[in-house]
C-alpha cells in the first residue's frame, strides 16, 4: 500500500517544498533582471495561470489515479510504449535542472559560510561583486557543489526526507518572516519606487519572442511541472485530497513568493545602482546590502542564507529522487552503491558544465556558455515539451472516466478539460515557434 499523506496541511507543504526553491529567490530576479522586468513578471504570472495551472492539475491526476510514478505511469494508463518517450524526457530535463541547481546551491552554502564568518558585514557594492566573481571563477564553488551533492545523498540513504519534510513545516513560515523583513526593510529605500516601475509598469513593445520563452519555461521550472515530480506527489494524495483547489493554491502561494522576493530585492539594486541585468549574482549581490543597515544585520544574513540553503538543499532531494527511482529499476546492488553511483554521474557531468566559469570560459553552445545552457535547454525547451505531452495525453487519449471519477464533473472541470486539449498545447506549440523564430507574433 502506498503511503498516503495524512492532513491537508501536509498535502499544501510537500507540493509547496517542491514548488518553492531557489527559483523563487535566485531564479525569477535574475530573469527578471535581465528580462527587462515588468513584460517578463507579467507573462510569467500569465503563464502561471493559463498553463501551469491546468498541468499541475493533469500531473496530480495521473499521480493519484495510478498511485506511480514517472517511469511507470503511462504502463499503468494503459498508454502504448511511445508514450514512455514522455518519461524519459522528463527524467533527463530532471536531470540537466540537477546539474545546475546543484551549483547554485553550492553558492548559497558558500555565502551562508561568508556570512557567519563574518565576510559580508558592512560590504560595498564593489566588494560584493569581487566577492561572487572570485566564487564561481574558483574551484571553490565545485568543492561547494560537491558537498551539497554529498549532503542530499546522505539525506536520501538515510530515508530521513520525510523528517526533512516535517522540519520544513516550522521552517517555512520562518524564512517567510525573513522574507517580509527584507520586503518592509526595502520599501524605506530610496529605490523603492524605481524597483516597483520595473517590476509592474510595463508596455506593450517590452514583449518579445525570447521574453515570452522564457517566461513560460519559468512558470514550468517554479512549479515543477513537465518534470514528473508533481506526478509523484499526486501519487501520495488521498482520495479527498481537492486536486484543483490544491493547485490553484501552490500556484499562487508560490507566484506570491516570488514577488515578495522581487519586491525585496530589486529596491536594494536600484537603489544601490546595481545592474537589474546582471544575471546570476543578483541574489548574492543585494542580500548582505538590504540588511547593511539594519541593527544586527549580518544576523539576518546569516538567517537568510541558512533558510535558502534549507530550502534549497529539500527541493533538490525532491529533484534527485526521482533520479534515484531510475537507477533502483535499472541497477541492482545495495543503497549506498546506488546513492554513490547517482551522486558520481552527477558530480561527473557537472564538473564539464562548472568549467566555463573557470576553464574553458568562452566555449558556447547556441550563443550561451555550457553552464547557462543546461539551464535554458531544460527550463525552456524540455520541460515545456513534456508538458506538452502530457496535455495531449490527458485531454486526448486518457480515459475519460479516470478524468471524472478524479476530479469529479462540474463547469469548472469542463473548462479545465478544454484548456487542456486546446489551448494549452496551441500556446506551447506557439511559442516554440515563435521562440525559435519560424513564425512572428
Ligand atoms: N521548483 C523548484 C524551484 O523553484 C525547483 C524544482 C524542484 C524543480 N523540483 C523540480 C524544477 C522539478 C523543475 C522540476 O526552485
Amino acid at each position: 500500500m502506498k503511503e498516503q499523506l495524512s492532513s491537508r496541511f501536509m498535502v499544501y507543504l510537500v507540493a509547496l517544498s517542491s514548488a518553492v526553491g531557489l527559483g523563487n529567490l535566485w531564479k525569477f530576479p535574475t530573469l527578471t533582471g535581465e528580462n527587462g522586468g515588468a513584460a517578463f513578471v507579467f507573462i510569467y504570472i500569465l503563464s502561471t495561470f493559463i498553463v501551469g495551472i491546468p498541468l499541475l492539475i493533469c500531473e496530480f491526476t495521473m499521480g493519484r489515479s495510478t498511485k506511480s510514478d514517472v517511469s511507470t505511469v503511462f504502463t499503468k494508463l494503459r498508454a502504448h510504449k511511445a508514450w514512455n518517450i514522455v518519461s524519459w524526457i522528463s527524467i533527463l530535463a530532471n536531470f540537466l535542472i540537477l546539474v545546475f541547481y546543484t551549483v547554485i546551491v553550492g553558492w548559497v552554502y558558500t555565502y551562508l559560510l561568508k556570512a557567519i564568518k563574518g565576510q559580508l558585514s558592512n560590504p560595498s557594492p564593489e566588494a560584493l561583486d569581487a566577492t561572487f566573481s572570485s566564487m564561481t571563477n574558483s574551484y571553490g564553488s565545485f568543492i561547494a557543489q560537491a558537498f551539497v551533492i554529498i549532503v542530499v545523498g546522505f539525506i536520501l540513504y538515510k530515508g530521513i526526507a520525510k523528517g526533512i519534510e516535517a522540519a520544513l513545516r516550522i521552517l517555512s513560515p520562518i524564512f517567510l518572516v525573513l522574507l517580509m523583513i527584507v520586503f518592509f526593510n526595502s520599501i524605506r529605500l530610496d529605490g523603492f519606487g524605481e524597483a516597483m516601475n520595473f517590476l509592474f509598469k510595463f508596455d506593450l513593445s517590452a514583449i518579445t519572442p525570447a521574453v515570452i520563452v522564457s517566461a513560460l519555461g519559468l512558470a514550468f521550472f517554479k512549479l515543477s511541472i513537465g518534470s514528473a515530480a508533481m506526478i509523484t506527489y499526486g501519487s501520495y494524495f488521498t482520495k479527498d485530497t481537492d486536486i484543483p483547489k490544491t493547485a490553484v493554491t501552490v500556484a499562487f502561494a508560490d507566484v506570491v513568493v516570488s514577488l515578495l522576493a522581487g519586491m525585496a530585492l530589486f529596491p536594494v539594486v536600484f537603489t544601490f545602482g546595481l545592474q537589474p541585468t546582471q544575471g546570476a549574482g543578483l541574489l548574492f549581490n543585494t542580500v548582505p546590502l538590504a540588511f547593511a543597515n539594519l541593527p544586527g544585520g549580518n544576523i539576518f544574513t546569516i538567517a537568510f542564507f541558512a533558510l535558502a540553503a534549507i530550502i534549497g538543499t529539500t527541493a533538490t532531494v525532491a529533484l534527485l529522487q526521482v533520479q534515484y527511482a531510475v537507477i533502483c529499476e535499472k541497477v541492482s546492488g545495495s543503497k549506498l552503491f546506488k546513492v554513490a553511483l547517482l551522486g558520481g554521474i552527477l558530480l561527473g557531468i557537472s564538473f564539464l558544465t562548472m568549467f566555463p566559469f573557470s576553464v574553458f570560459g568562452n566555449i558556447t553552445f547556441a550563443g550561451e556558455v555550457l553552464f547557462d545552457f543546461v539551464d535554458t535547454v531544460s527550463s525552456d525547451y524540455l520541460l515545456p515539451l513534456a508538458g506538452l505531452f502530457i496535455a495531449i495525453f490527458v485531454g486526448w487519449i486518457m480515459k475519460h472516466t479516470i478524468i471524472h471519477d478524479e476530479l469529479g464533473n462540474n463547469k469548472i472541470i469542463r473548462a479545465w478539460l478544454f484548456t487542456v486539449r486546446y489551448i494549452v498545447p496551441i500556446i506551447v506549440v506557439l511559442v516554440f515557434l515563435n521562440g525559435i523564430g519560424i513564425i512572428k507574433f
